[in-house]
């Protein structure tokens, strides 16, 4: 695996490793595409992107889908600095979207515990939106403590701390191109 050690300021335990390359990368959003066009295609859905680690995932997978479609985002705070999550999920910034009524995907970068979709679907289905699904770029079942049942799965992934296409650590490292994980 390619190593590299992050320059200025930052010290070896910092170091990460390319876990998903962007051409893998591209194949898992292609397929993820495929699938969602199947089953969403003529019925104008409503993407929700879950802020702001699904931003790329996002630009990438609507190019990916050529029928009419609409997207929003939302921006939840389950984290709290570093690795540890908080375990209670708040709306940060709400929607300005209708659900009700609309065939409802929601886009997340990487399902962990579970706790922020499992949060987010309830959230929606109480606005009782025509269909309801989950597409997760990656899913780290290992870690999961609640139930959460998803559509579509890009890639699983072990447990490991993932930054890169739009995932951070202390708001570093979205702007990497490849999927990487962080040395524990
Ligand atoms: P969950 O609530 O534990 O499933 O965590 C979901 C959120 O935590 C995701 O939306 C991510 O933004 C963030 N997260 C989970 N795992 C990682 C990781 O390995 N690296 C960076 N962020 C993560
Ligand atoms: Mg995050």
């Amino acid at each position: 695996m390619l190593k590299t050690i992050i320059s200025s300021g930052m010290d070896s335990s910092d170091a990460r490793h390319v876990l998903i390359s962007r051409g893998e990368i591209a194949s898992v959003v292609a397929r993820l595409a495929s699938a969602i066009s199947r089953d969403l295609r003529d019925k104008n859905p409503l993407l929700i992107g879950i802020l702001k680690g699904s931003f790329i995932f996002m630009s990438d997978l609507v190019r990916a889908l050529d029928f009419s479609l609409e997207l929003d985002f939302i921006r939840l705070s389950s984290y709290g600095r570093g690795r540890q999550t908080s375990g209670s999920v708040r709306v940060v910034q709400g929607l300005r979207s209708e659900v009700p009524g609309r065939h409802v995907l929601v886009v997340e970068d990487i399902v962990d515990t579970g706790i922020t979709v499992a949060f987010l679907l309830e959230y929606l289905k109480k606005k009782k939106p025509a269909s309801l699904a989950l597409c997760t770029l990656l899913d780290k079942p290992s870690r999961r403590r609640v139930p959460v049942t998803i559509d579509y799965t890009g890639m699983t992934v072990p447990d490991k701390f993932i930054v890169g296409y739009g995932i951070d650590c202390d708001e570093k490292f979205r702007n990497l191109p490849d999927i990487c994980y962080l040395e524990d």
